[in-house]
Protein backbone atom coordinates (compact mmCIF):
# COMPACT_ATOMS: atom_id res chain seq x y z
CA UNK A 1 0.00 0.00 0.00
CA UNK A 2 2.89 2.21 1.05
CA UNK A 3 4.72 1.70 -2.25
CA UNK A 4 1.47 2.07 -4.20
CA UNK A 5 0.99 5.62 -2.80
CA UNK A 6 4.23 6.77 -3.22
CA UNK A 7 4.15 5.65 -7.29
CA UNK A 8 1.06 7.62 -7.70
CA UNK A 9 3.31 10.47 -9.16
CA UNK A 10 4.93 8.94 -11.73
CA UNK A 11 1.77 6.45 -12.30
CA UNK A 12 0.49 9.31 -13.99
CA UNK A 13 2.68 9.61 -17.02
CA UNK A 14 2.53 5.89 -17.27
CA UNK A 15 -1.09 6.61 -17.22
CA UNK A 16 -0.83 9.35 -19.99
CA UNK A 17 1.62 7.73 -22.33
CA UNK A 18 -0.32 4.22 -22.39
CA UNK A 19 -2.04 3.21 -25.84
CA UNK A 20 -5.12 2.83 -24.35
CA UNK A 21 -5.76 5.98 -22.89
CA UNK A 22 -4.90 7.84 -25.99
CA UNK A 23 -7.80 9.92 -25.46
CA UNK A 24 -6.37 11.20 -22.09
CA UNK A 25 -2.93 12.38 -24.12
CA UNK A 26 -4.75 14.00 -26.75
CA UNK A 27 -6.30 15.99 -24.42
CA UNK A 28 -2.50 17.25 -23.39
CA UNK A 29 0.36 18.87 -25.67
CA UNK A 30 3.84 17.99 -24.89
CA UNK A 31 6.25 20.71 -24.52
CA UNK A 32 10.05 20.97 -23.07
CA UNK A 33 11.43 23.49 -21.01
CA UNK A 34 14.45 24.82 -20.00
CA UNK A 35 16.70 25.17 -16.26
CA UNK A 36 15.35 28.75 -14.98
CA UNK A 37 12.54 29.02 -17.35
CA UNK A 38 9.52 30.28 -15.44
CA UNK A 39 6.79 27.47 -15.96
CA UNK A 40 3.95 29.86 -14.02
CA UNK A 41 3.23 32.71 -12.43
CA UNK A 42 0.89 34.69 -11.02
CA UNK A 43 0.18 37.36 -14.05
CA UNK A 44 0.05 34.57 -16.58
CA UNK A 45 -3.21 34.67 -18.26
CA UNK A 46 -3.32 31.02 -19.04
CA UNK A 47 -5.37 28.37 -17.16
CA UNK A 48 -3.46 25.32 -18.08
CA UNK A 49 -2.81 22.23 -15.52
CA UNK A 50 0.75 20.69 -16.19
CA UNK A 51 2.35 17.27 -15.29
CA UNK A 52 6.02 17.46 -15.03
CA UNK A 53 7.26 14.54 -17.36
CA UNK A 54 11.15 15.22 -16.84
CA UNK A 55 12.95 17.38 -14.45
CA UNK A 56 11.98 19.30 -11.57
CA UNK A 57 10.69 22.57 -10.88
CA UNK A 58 10.32 24.68 -7.76
CA UNK A 59 7.39 26.64 -6.77
CA UNK A 60 7.89 30.02 -4.88
CA UNK A 61 6.54 32.86 -3.33
CA UNK A 62 7.93 35.93 -4.66
CA UNK A 63 7.79 39.76 -3.60
CA UNK A 64 9.90 42.49 -5.08
CA UNK A 65 12.65 41.82 -2.32
CA UNK A 66 11.75 38.46 -0.91
CA UNK A 67 11.10 34.56 -2.05
CA UNK A 68 9.79 31.96 -0.32
CA UNK A 69 9.96 28.64 -0.99
CA UNK A 70 6.82 26.82 -1.00
CA UNK A 71 7.76 23.02 -2.80
CA UNK A 72 9.42 21.12 -5.56
CA UNK A 73 7.77 19.39 -8.41
CA UNK A 74 9.21 16.05 -9.47
CA UNK A 75 8.39 13.66 -12.59
CA UNK A 76 4.68 13.16 -12.08
CA UNK A 77 3.80 15.51 -9.82
CA UNK A 78 0.86 18.07 -11.45
CA UNK A 79 0.30 21.94 -11.19
CA UNK A 80 -1.37 24.70 -12.58
CA UNK A 81 -1.24 28.41 -13.97
CA UNK A 82 -3.76 29.69 -11.87
CA UNK A 83 -1.85 30.39 -8.44
CA UNK A 84 -0.24 32.88 -6.90
CA UNK A 85 2.89 31.53 -6.80
CA UNK A 86 5.90 31.31 -9.65
CA UNK A 87 6.74 28.01 -10.77
CA UNK A 88 10.37 27.62 -12.41
CA UNK A 89 12.84 25.01 -13.38
CA UNK A 90 15.38 23.66 -11.53
CA UNK A 91 16.29 21.80 -14.59
CA UNK A 92 16.04 21.44 -18.43
CA UNK A 93 13.18 18.90 -18.65
CA UNK A 94 9.63 18.29 -20.57
CA UNK A 95 6.20 18.07 -19.59
CA UNK A 96 2.69 17.61 -20.85
CA UNK A 97 -0.36 20.29 -20.77
CA UNK A 98 -3.70 20.85 -20.53
CA UNK A 99 -6.71 23.55 -20.55
CA UNK A 100 -8.30 23.16 -17.04
CA UNK A 101 -11.50 22.61 -18.62
CA UNK A 102 -10.45 19.97 -20.02
CA UNK A 103 -8.28 18.53 -17.22
CA UNK A 104 -11.79 18.45 -14.79
CA UNK A 105 -13.13 15.43 -17.46
CA UNK A 106 -9.96 13.28 -17.02
CA UNK A 107 -9.43 14.00 -13.05
CA UNK A 108 -13.35 13.06 -12.66
CA UNK A 109 -12.78 9.18 -14.89
CA UNK A 110 -9.05 8.97 -13.01
CA UNK A 111 -8.69 9.29 -9.77
CA UNK A 112 -4.82 9.05 -9.91
CA UNK A 113 -4.78 12.63 -10.94
CA UNK A 114 -6.98 13.96 -8.33
CA UNK A 115 -4.89 11.60 -5.83
CA UNK A 116 -1.79 13.59 -6.76
CA UNK A 117 -3.28 16.71 -6.70
CA UNK A 118 -4.13 16.24 -3.36
CA UNK A 119 -0.92 15.13 -2.85
CA UNK A 120 0.83 17.97 -4.46
CA UNK A 121 -1.60 20.47 -2.69
CA UNK A 122 -0.68 18.81 0.38
CA UNK A 123 2.99 19.65 0.17
CA UNK A 124 2.32 23.17 -0.93
CA UNK A 125 0.48 23.66 2.00
CA UNK A 126 3.10 22.43 3.68
CA UNK A 127 5.40 24.91 2.52
CA UNK A 128 2.88 27.55 3.39
CA UNK A 129 2.04 26.44 7.34
CA UNK A 130 6.09 26.85 7.60
CA UNK A 131 6.52 29.91 6.19
CA UNK A 132 3.10 31.34 8.44
CA UNK A 133 4.85 29.98 11.77
CA UNK A 134 8.21 31.55 10.79
CA UNK A 135 6.37 34.73 10.80
CA UNK A 136 4.28 34.15 13.37
CA UNK A 137 7.43 32.92 15.83
CA UNK A 138 10.14 34.65 14.74
CA UNK A 139 8.08 38.11 14.52
CA UNK A 140 6.63 37.66 18.37
CA UNK A 141 10.13 36.25 19.24
CA UNK A 142 11.86 39.24 17.96
CA UNK A 143 9.23 41.67 20.12
CA UNK A 144 9.85 39.68 23.05
CA UNK A 145 13.62 40.16 23.59
CA UNK A 146 13.28 43.89 22.66
CA UNK A 147 10.39 43.84 25.55
CA UNK A 148 13.11 42.34 27.72
CA UNK A 149 16.20 44.74 26.87
CA UNK A 150 14.29 47.67 27.07
CA UNK A 151 12.67 46.64 30.17
CA UNK A 152 16.52 46.16 31.63
CA UNK A 153 17.59 49.11 29.99
CA UNK A 154 15.17 51.27 31.88
CA UNK A 155 14.63 49.69 34.93
CA UNK A 156 17.27 46.97 35.26
CA UNK A 157 20.60 47.55 37.59
CA UNK A 158 23.55 46.53 36.85
CA UNK A 159 25.37 43.50 38.35
CA UNK A 160 28.17 41.28 37.75
CA UNK A 161 28.72 42.84 34.54
CA UNK A 162 24.89 42.01 33.39
CA UNK A 163 21.87 43.40 34.54
CA UNK A 164 19.50 42.39 36.96
CA UNK A 165 15.48 42.94 36.28
CA UNK A 166 12.57 42.95 38.37
CA UNK A 167 9.25 42.50 36.60
CA UNK A 168 6.35 42.58 38.57
CA UNK A 169 4.02 41.02 35.56
CA UNK A 170 2.93 37.78 34.73
CA UNK A 171 3.59 35.71 31.98
CA UNK A 172 0.34 36.98 30.48
CA UNK A 173 0.52 40.04 31.00
CA UNK A 174 4.04 39.94 29.42
CA UNK A 175 1.89 37.91 26.60
CA UNK A 176 -0.29 41.05 26.45
CA UNK A 177 2.34 43.58 25.53
CA UNK A 178 4.05 41.55 23.43
CA UNK A 179 0.76 40.80 20.97
CA UNK A 180 0.76 36.86 21.64
CA UNK A 181 -0.93 33.65 23.53
CA UNK A 182 0.46 33.33 27.13
CA UNK A 183 1.80 29.86 25.88
CA UNK A 184 3.71 31.00 23.32
CA UNK A 185 5.51 33.19 25.19
CA UNK A 186 6.00 30.47 27.86
CA UNK A 187 7.99 28.48 25.14
CA UNK A 188 9.72 31.72 23.64
CA UNK A 189 10.83 32.13 27.30
CA UNK A 190 11.98 28.65 27.91
CA UNK A 191 14.36 29.05 24.80
CA UNK A 192 15.97 32.19 25.75
CA UNK A 193 16.73 30.58 29.47
CA UNK A 194 18.22 27.55 27.30
CA UNK A 195 20.22 29.66 25.25
CA UNK A 196 21.19 32.01 28.19
CA UNK A 197 20.36 35.00 26.54
CA UNK A 198 18.42 35.60 30.14
CA UNK A 199 18.13 34.15 33.52
CA UNK A 200 15.26 33.79 35.54
CA UNK A 201 16.67 33.79 39.59
CA UNK A 202 13.51 33.84 40.92
CA UNK A 203 9.56 34.55 40.61
CA UNK A 204 9.26 38.27 38.31
CA UNK A 205 13.50 38.69 38.76
CA UNK A 206 15.47 38.28 35.52
CA UNK A 207 19.37 38.47 35.44
CA UNK A 208 20.36 39.50 31.66
CA UNK A 209 24.01 38.30 31.60
CA UNK A 210 24.85 40.00 28.43
CA UNK A 211 22.99 43.48 27.12
CA UNK A 212 24.82 43.42 23.97
CA UNK A 213 23.83 39.90 23.26
CA UNK A 214 20.20 40.56 24.15
CA UNK A 215 19.97 43.40 21.67
CA UNK A 216 21.44 41.66 18.97
CA UNK A 217 19.09 38.80 18.94
CA UNK A 218 16.08 41.16 19.29
CA UNK A 219 17.00 42.91 16.10
CA UNK A 220 16.41 41.02 12.52
CA UNK A 221 19.52 39.95 10.69
CA UNK A 222 20.36 42.56 7.79
C1 LIG B 1 -9.73 20.51 -12.62
C2 LIG B 1 -8.77 21.39 -12.60
C3 LIG B 1 -8.82 22.63 -11.76
C4 LIG B 1 -9.82 23.53 -11.57
C5 LIG B 1 -11.20 23.52 -12.20
C6 LIG B 1 -9.32 24.53 -10.66
C7 LIG B 1 -10.03 25.64 -10.23
C8 LIG B 1 -9.56 26.61 -9.37
C9 LIG B 1 -10.26 27.82 -9.00
C10 LIG B 1 -11.66 28.20 -9.49
C11 LIG B 1 -9.49 28.49 -8.14
C12 LIG B 1 -9.79 29.84 -7.48
C13 LIG B 1 -9.17 30.92 -8.33
C14 LIG B 1 -9.34 32.30 -7.80
O1 LIG B 1 -9.32 32.50 -6.57
O2 LIG B 1 -9.42 33.20 -8.62
C15 LIG B 1 -8.28 27.73 -7.94
C16 LIG B 1 -7.25 28.10 -7.13
C17 LIG B 1 -6.12 27.34 -6.93
N1 LIG B 1 -5.80 26.17 -7.56
FE1 LIG B 1 -6.91 25.24 -8.95
N2 LIG B 1 -8.05 24.22 -10.30
C18 LIG B 1 -7.70 23.06 -10.94
C19 LIG B 1 -6.50 22.40 -10.86
C20 LIG B 1 -5.48 22.75 -9.99
C21 LIG B 1 -4.27 21.99 -9.84
C22 LIG B 1 -3.87 20.75 -10.64
C23 LIG B 1 -3.53 22.62 -8.88
C24 LIG B 1 -2.20 22.24 -8.32
C25 LIG B 1 -1.87 21.01 -8.00
C26 LIG B 1 -4.30 23.76 -8.44
C27 LIG B 1 -3.87 24.64 -7.48
C28 LIG B 1 -4.58 25.75 -7.08
C29 LIG B 1 -4.08 26.68 -6.06
C30 LIG B 1 -2.79 26.56 -5.26
C31 LIG B 1 -5.06 27.68 -5.97
C32 LIG B 1 -5.00 28.91 -5.06
C33 LIG B 1 -4.43 30.04 -5.88
C34 LIG B 1 -4.08 31.29 -5.07
O3 LIG B 1 -4.94 31.74 -4.31
O4 LIG B 1 -2.96 31.78 -5.25
N3 LIG B 1 -5.48 23.80 -9.14
N4 LIG B 1 -8.35 26.58 -8.71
Amino acid sequence: MQSKMRLTSLDLIKIIESPENKNILKAFHARSFLKGEVLASPDGKENNVFIIREGKARIYLSSTSREFMLSILSPGDIYSTHTRATCRALENGSMYVCPVHEFKKIAAEHCEFTLTMVKVLGELLSGSFSIIDGFAFRDTELRLTLFFYEEALLSGVDQDGGRLLELTLTVGQIAQLVGASRQMVSTLLNDMYKSGLIERRSRGKFFIPDMDRLQAASQLPL
